[in-house]
């Protein structure tokens, strides 16, 4: 067998068109398949529906040396591959458990077409056990065995095409021995970049990646509940942080307060973690207080925010960033939504700038709130600016430009430099810090 595989990845999200589209770059043969077929008419267009750093001219690369092809589902023959993925959604259900839908539909489709050689691999986040019941679902009255493997996903958005080009680590997990090999082919431009290729079974791999999400968002979560302290005795959340992520085995990432975790997998993972232990009824009592803090931090900061408001008699403010993070265009689970329905519900008139994000929020807030594609006029006849995400054109705004708005700044992610702010005339207020709101 050739150490190049052709490679179907089902479902062109963050996960399947990332890893699709690196897989290529490293030489793979790979086609993105999906049921939207607008998406993938798109895609055939080189237009990526996604904003992620250094994706677009990957994408554009692979494409062009036939590397990276793009199909619906109803064209894929999967005679034609070694390895078929699974990279579609995996969104909570009403009461937090996964709705595995799309996951059926592609088991469904590959049970159809499977054939000897192939080897299913799940990178969709799934419930612990999930692979388990696939493999047996596609080997059940078979003459031969199709191996599932768990391989999860770490990428940041924002970061994705770097963490998947150089991981801290790979997790493979899978039932048959022989499958190794494949994995060593498919892995093989790795062997040098990454030092941690952990070979495992499926149910290890399915819970290191909710382990991984679950701890990381604790330790947001815990920040935040250190900066909440921090506001009652005037000490400095910043310094804190960095004294605390001196100890190696704390570590310092992850420890920046900000008004609370959001985004497409954390809330969602957490609440899905929730989910898998009450089944398991092991008792486990962190996790459930995991969201709960983070719930009760995003409505503290919002209140935070309207006290300042009623305390100046205004009604009138400005947000800066709307995505739950920097450096992507996504609003999914953003904690500035909680906040803006929390102050719309207390007829506060709001305006927002963004640098990417905009879209998706007057898809949510329609005529509800004012929106500006420049951020100057964002702040003229408001009483105050709120900082909500980390773009580094909030941290270089020129303040002396910000003439006719407000001059209280709410910095909820302490980015700003207070020197050149406070020149200017304006009064920073920070997270965790003395000067209280
Ligand atoms: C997260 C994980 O970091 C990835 O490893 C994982 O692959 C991904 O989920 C996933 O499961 O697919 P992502 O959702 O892109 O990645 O976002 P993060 O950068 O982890 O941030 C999550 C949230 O925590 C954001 O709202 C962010 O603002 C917040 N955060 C993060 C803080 O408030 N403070 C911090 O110090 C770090």
């Amino acid at each position: 067998m050739s150490n190049k595989l052709n490679i179907c990845f089902f479902g062109t999200g963050y996960v399947g068109l990332v890893s699709g589209t690196c897989f290529a770059k490293l030489g793979h043969y790979v086609t993105c398949a999906d049921t939207d077929s607008e998406k993938i008419s798109q895609l055939k267009l080189k237009k990526i529906p996604i904003y992620e750093p250094e994706l677009t001219e990957l994408v554009e690369q692979n494409f062009d040396s036939g590397r990276l092809k793009f199909a619906i589902n109803s064209e894929i023959d999967l005679r034609e591959f070694d390895i078929a993925v699974i990279a579609v959604g995996t969104p909570n259900k009403q009461d937090g458990s996964t709705n595995l839908t799309f996951v059926d539909e592609v088991v469904k489709f590959i049970k159809k077409q499977k054939h000897k050689n192939l080897t299913v691999m799940v990178k969709s986040t799934v419930p612990l056990g999930t692979c388990r019941i696939i493999y047996d679902e596609l080997n059940k009255n078979s003459q031969y065995k199709i191996d599932v493997v768990s391989n999860p996903e770490f990428l940041r958005e924002g970061n994705a095409v770097k963490d998947f080009l150089k991981p801290e680590r790979i997790i493979l997990g899978y039932f048959e021995k022989e499958t190794k090999r494949k994995l060593g082919n498919l892995y093989q431009p790795f062997n040098k970049i990454c030092k941690n290729i952990i070979h495992t079974d499926c149910q290890t791999s399915e819970l290191i990646k909710y382990a991984s999400n679950a701890f990381l968002s604790t330790k947001v979560a815990f920040i935040n509940e250190i900066a909440n302290i921090c506001e009652k005795i005037d000490a400095d959340i910043n310094m804190i942080a960095y004294g605390m992520g001196l100890d190696s085995r704390i570590g310092s990432k992850f420890l920046n307060p900000g008004p609370g975790f959001g985004g497409s997998c954390f809330p969602k993972d957490i609440q899905a973690l929730n989910k898998i232990t009450d089944k398991l009824n092991t008792n486990n009592k962190l996790i459930a207080a995991v969201e709960i803090s983070n719930n009760q931090w995003k409505l503290a900061v919002s209140k935070k925010i309207l006290n300042y408001l009623q305390k100046i008699g205004s009604k009138k403010l400005t947000i800066w960033g709307v995505t739950y993070k920097a450096n992507t265009d996504d609003i999914r689970s953003s904690p500035v939504i909680d906040i803006i329905k929390f102050l719309l519900a207390k007829n506060i008139i709001i305006n927002c700038y963004d640098p990417m994000g905009l879209q998706s929020l007057k898809t949510i807030f329609g005529k509800e709130i004012n929106y500006y594609s420049n951020i100057y006029a964002s702040t003229q006849g408001s009483d105050l600016i709120v900082i909500a995400t980390e773009w580094s054109e909030f941290k270089e705004v020129n303040f002396s430009k910000l003439k006719k708005g407000s001059k209280t700044i709410f910095d909820l992610r302490n980015i700003l430099n207070d020197k050149a702010a406070k020149k200017a005339g304006f009064t920073i207020y920070k997270l965790g810090k003395k000067d209280k709101l």
